[in-house]
């Protein structure tokens, strides 16, 4: 595994207030709790460069990585947080608007689901508005060491329909495990050197 710099830059609420860079730019979205902030850990390999925590909710604002000076990760709160108040949520959505239509160096959303569960109708929402966006999409299936071997196309299956991507585009991923590392970083790189 290589060795990277990781610089955190800033952590805001605002979209007008994140760091102006010409860095290629990659968000990690998914569920409250999915394994968003513990996946940016492992592709770093660090263990506490982003916040991690048992309770959903542990990733509050936009949070900005520099990464070996050469790409940016943008870590945000999960969806689907039963414990949110309306006002939360009417926040949450600005935020996540703001952001999404005003990063130009944007690159990909990396939509990230848990392996054992079927993708929630947050977890559709969230796709189609970046397909509505034309916005580069990579669906990452974490938690893969809590899966049963024998179920794994199975679960796999069900994420695929569910999304709507073809089975062999979902990577298969464990943080605790570094399963998919390498493989996820790859993909990352196609796109900074697009
Ligand atoms: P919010 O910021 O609250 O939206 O959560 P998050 O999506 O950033 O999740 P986080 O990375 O904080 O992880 C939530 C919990 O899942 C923590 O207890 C992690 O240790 C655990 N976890 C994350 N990824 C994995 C994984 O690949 N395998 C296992 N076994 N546990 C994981
Ligand atoms: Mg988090």
């Amino acid at each position: 595994m290589a060795y990277h710099e990781v610089e955190f830059l800033t952590s805001s609420p605002k979209v007008e207030d994140c760091p102006q860079t010409d860095l290629p730019e990659f968000v990690l979205a998914g569920r409250s709790n999915v394994g968003k902030s513990s996946l940016i850990n492992a592709l770093v390999d660090r263990k506490k460069a982003a916040y991690v925590g048992n309770k959903p909710g542990k990733t509050r604002f936009l949070n900005f990585f520099k990464v070996d000076n050469r790409c940016i990760f943008v870590d945000v709160p999960g969806y689907g947080f039963a414990n949110r108040s309306q006002k939360e949520l009417i926040q949450f959505g600005e935020m996540m608007d703001g952001y999404f239509t005003n990063r130009q160096h944007l690159r990909a959303l990396i939509l990230i689901v848990d392996y054992r569960h079927k993708p929630t109708k947050d977890d559709i929402t969230m796709i189609e508005y970046a397909r509505e966006l034309h916005m580069s999409i990579v669906v990452v299936a974490t938690k893969k060491d809590k899966c049963k071997r024998s179920e794994l196309s199975k679960l796999k299956k069900c994420i695929s329909e569910t999304l709507g991507v073809p089975t062999t585009s979902i990577l298969d991923f464990s943080s605790t495990e570094k399963e998919g590392v390498d493989e996820l970083w790859g993909i990352i790189d196609s796109f900074i050197n697009d």
